[in-house]
């Protein structure tokens, strides 16, 4: 009977987790699709710990690890989240996905050995598995077991180092070989993951350890020569690891809400991918082996090889451009986000408001540093959302702009995506800001963006620069708009 109410539970819970991820898909019900699926989750967890009942009819047991392990869980989970700033979200995500890998991979080990001892409580057995017929009934859990076990290590492993190079700890390191290696460090592991799943050899225990080193080792060598910045990808891809590698706990335990959980992080962690490359216009085999960006990201780029010179515009002449517009465009980036100037964006679109202009914010699929990054920034300043027009809809738009305003975004305005064949970034859609009468672009310096390339935006005649800290320069053109009268 309470097994009965269990698997309705478990069914609810797998309906908020897709409820959730229907809700996540809007800016303005995500902080609903996010608690609604949480709640499944808890509903889901306390239900097994009050109501599963094995074969015997014992309950699960051990409840003073158990709640003292979702204690010391929430606390750290709440602190760290609390903690968290908006710029350090994508090393967050990539640390909890790492626990996630974690887990799934001490399941698999914790299973492999309740197999062990059951082999070595029932010899006779053991010898019927490896015998002559080479029947091996233990072939499917095995699999399961080993497959948890490679994925959820190399996701666990690959998750730290992301975590490391986000937060300046780790740097990028690339080494003699290191595709080859990899490759077949893979091989390797699959060959001897064989010898585990068909119990080939005796030895089969230590392989399965070996195995875990492999596939641990595998995770740090298959993240560490991959470009820094493009870990919000790589986090997404080794996500998505974590949900397969909990769908195969799903199977272990035969646990239906664990499955649908699994697959549903693994799924839209694939989709997710896909996406961020599409948008990048890189494949994801040029994100792993690639090293987009590479040395010349951040440097200073003084020796401009294009026609024309560079503009600067004072924030007084800034304001009368913009006071004086009918229709401004605002297009958000990652120096948004660094300088933490959505609030006083928000400020500078209400004031041009009550001065008549039309205003909107043009948002680049990959602004920023992680998916939906613009969107999540400007909706904690209570930005409209029906103000955000994606990159397809707003590209017409610029032609009967007046002035288009560029805070601290740089790659996702570069022209040379369009007309130059040989930069990094040449076939990604990019926000045509320079159809617009006016661009002002804030920045600090004239140095280069993720993808350390020179923006020929910069030097074109009707495009002027506004130097300085955004949220330091956007206050200085909210006051010099308000002086205006
Ligand atoms: P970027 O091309 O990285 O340019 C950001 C600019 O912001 C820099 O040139 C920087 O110039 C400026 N900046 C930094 N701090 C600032 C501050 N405090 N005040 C004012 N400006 C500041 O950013 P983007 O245009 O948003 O493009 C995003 C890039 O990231 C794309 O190339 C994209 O492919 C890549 N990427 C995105 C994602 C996702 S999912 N969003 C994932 C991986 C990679 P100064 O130093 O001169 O100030």
């Amino acid at each position: 009977m309470e097994n009965n109410i269990l698997q309705i539970i478990y069914l609810i819970a797998s309906v908020t987790f897709i409820l959730g991820l229907k809700y996540l898909g809007n800016p303005g019900t995500a902080r609903k699709g996010n608690l609604i699926a949480a709640f499944g989750m808890a509903l889901a967890i306390f239900a097994t710990i009050f109501l599963y009942k094995n074969e015997e009819g014992n309950n699960l047991g051990n409840l003073q690890y158990i709640f003292g392990g979702i204690l010391l869980g929430t606390i750290i989970g709440w602190l760290a989240a609390k903690k968290v700033q908006m710029t350090a979200m994508p090393e967050m995500v990539s640390l909890f996905n790492g626990m996630g890998g974690a887990c799934a991979m001490l399941i698999s080990a914790i299973e492999f050995n309740h197999i062990i001892t059951s082999l070595n409580e029932a010899p006779a057995f053991f010898l019927l598995v490896l015998g002559e017929n080479g029947f091996n009934p233990f072939a499917g859990i095995l699999l399961t077991i080993i497959t948890g076990l490679v994925i959820g290590s190399v996701s666990f492993a690959g998750s730290i180092i992301a975590w490391g190079k986000l937060s300046g700890k780790v740097k990028d390191k690339s080494f003699p070989f290191q595709q080859f290696i990899n490759v077949g460090m893979l091989l390797v592991i699959l060959f001897f993951s064989y010898q585990v799943v068909a119990m080939k050899s005796e030895q089969f225990v230590t392989i399965f350890y070996l195995v875990w080193f492999l596939a641990l080792l595998y995770g740090v060598l298959f993240v560490l020569p991959i470009g820094g910045a493009d870990m919000p990808v790589v986090i997404s891809l080794l996500n998505s690891f974590t949900g397969v590698a909990a769908a195969c706990g799903g199977f272990l335990y035969d646990n239906k809400v664990m499955l649908v959980g699994g697959i549903l992080v693994g799924s839209a962690g694939t989709l997710l991918t896909i996406v961020m490359c599409k948008a990048m216009n890189r494949s994801l085999l040029n994100v792993l082996i690639g090293n987009f960006g590479g040395s010349a990201k951040g440097e200073a780029l003084t020796s401009a090889s294009f026609q024309g010179s560079v503009k600067e515009v004072k924030a007084s002449d800034a304001a009368i451009l913009m006071k004086y517009a009918k229709k401004v465009i605002i297009v958000p980036g990652y120096g948004l986000a660094v300088a933490q100037a959505q609030h006083v964006v928000h400020d500078l679109e209400n004031l041009l408001e009550s001065e008549g202009v039309e205003v909107k914010y043009a948002i680049h699929p990959v602004a920023g540093r992680m998916p939906g990054h613009m969107n999540v920034l400007l909706a904690e300043s209570n930005v409209s959302y029906d103000k955000l027009i994606e990159m397809e809809q707003v590209n017409p738009e610029f032609s009967t702009t007046d002035v288009v305003l560029v805070v601290g975004a740089n790659d996702v305005v570069n022209p040379a995506a369009k007309t130059d064949p040989s930069s990094p970034i040449y076939g990604m859609p990019i926000l045509e800001v320079e159809n617009a009468a006016h661009v002002i672009v804030n920045k600090r310096s004239m140095k280069a963006g993720y993808a350390g390339i020179e923006n020929e935006l910069f030097y074109k005649p009707k495009t002027s620069m506004l130097f300085g800290d955004a949220k330091k320069a956007l206050t200085e053109l909210v006051t010099e708009i308000k002086n205006l009268g």
